[in-house]
């Protein structure tokens, strides 16, 4: 039996907090984000060998006002992590890109993933000065993109062959929300 079917536990049973990661997460959300760089069928393009060294994921997780990570827990495990942060030119400020949504096979369709991205855009909406939220995902990823399409996500384009794994490759949609008095995202 795969490990989906042995651990997997009824959404019953899920208790899941989610809140803003600090330096102090930055062993355990390595060990997540290396799982999600190992999915299958790839959802991401990032290689697990250009992956930051520790100390440098530490000062990632560091509060500021242009970035920040969530997680998600059961008790104290980690099961989930999200990274939205604000384009970095004066002139682009005013949007943000949502990256690295993961979630453990085990622990997925127990309402995580949509936390998750709802923390994020409660984040965006609180910054006020932003005003669009933007994000790609891998064209196969389908319970990802009904996830950002059930949030108000549209796709505006897609990428073709934007990265190679194992021989073959893989198309992303670029997909974007705006951000608008009549769906702020505050939990
Ligand atoms: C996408 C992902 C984070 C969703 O996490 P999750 O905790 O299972 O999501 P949730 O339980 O909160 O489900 C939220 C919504 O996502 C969609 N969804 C989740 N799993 C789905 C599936 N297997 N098939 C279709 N839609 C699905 C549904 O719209 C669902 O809403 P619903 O439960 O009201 O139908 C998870 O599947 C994952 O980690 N996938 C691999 C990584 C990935 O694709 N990341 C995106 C990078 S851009």
């Amino acid at each position: 039996m795969d490990e989906n079917q042995t651990s997997a536990p009824q959404p019953s049973s899920i208790s899941i907090r989610v809140r803003a990661l600090s330096p102090a997460d930055a062993e355990s959300y390595r060990v997540v984000r290396l799982r999600a760089l190992h999915e299958q069928p790839p959802a991401f393009g990032s290689l697990p060998e250009d992956e930051p060294a520790l100390s440098e994921i530490a000062a990632r997780l560091a509060e500021s006002d242009d970035r920040c990570f969530f997680g998600a827990f059961q008790n104290d495990q980690l099961i989930g992590i999200v990274r939205i942060s604000r384009y970095s030119a004066a002139n682009e400020k005013h949007r943000a890109y949502l990256g690295g949504l993961y979630v453990l096979p085990a622990f997925r369709r127990t309402g995580c993933g949509r936390s998750l991205v709802k923390q994020a855009l409660s984040w965006a909406t609180n910054a006020q000065t932003i005003r669009r939220v933007n994000l790609t995902v891998v064209t196969q990823q389908k319970a990802a993109i009904d996830l950002y399409r059930s949030l108000g996500f549209r796709i505006y384009g897609t990428e073709q062959e934007t990265f190679s794994k194992a021989g073959r490759f893989y198309d992303e949609h670029l997909m974007t929300l705006e951000l608008t008095s009549e769906n702020h995202h505050n939990p």
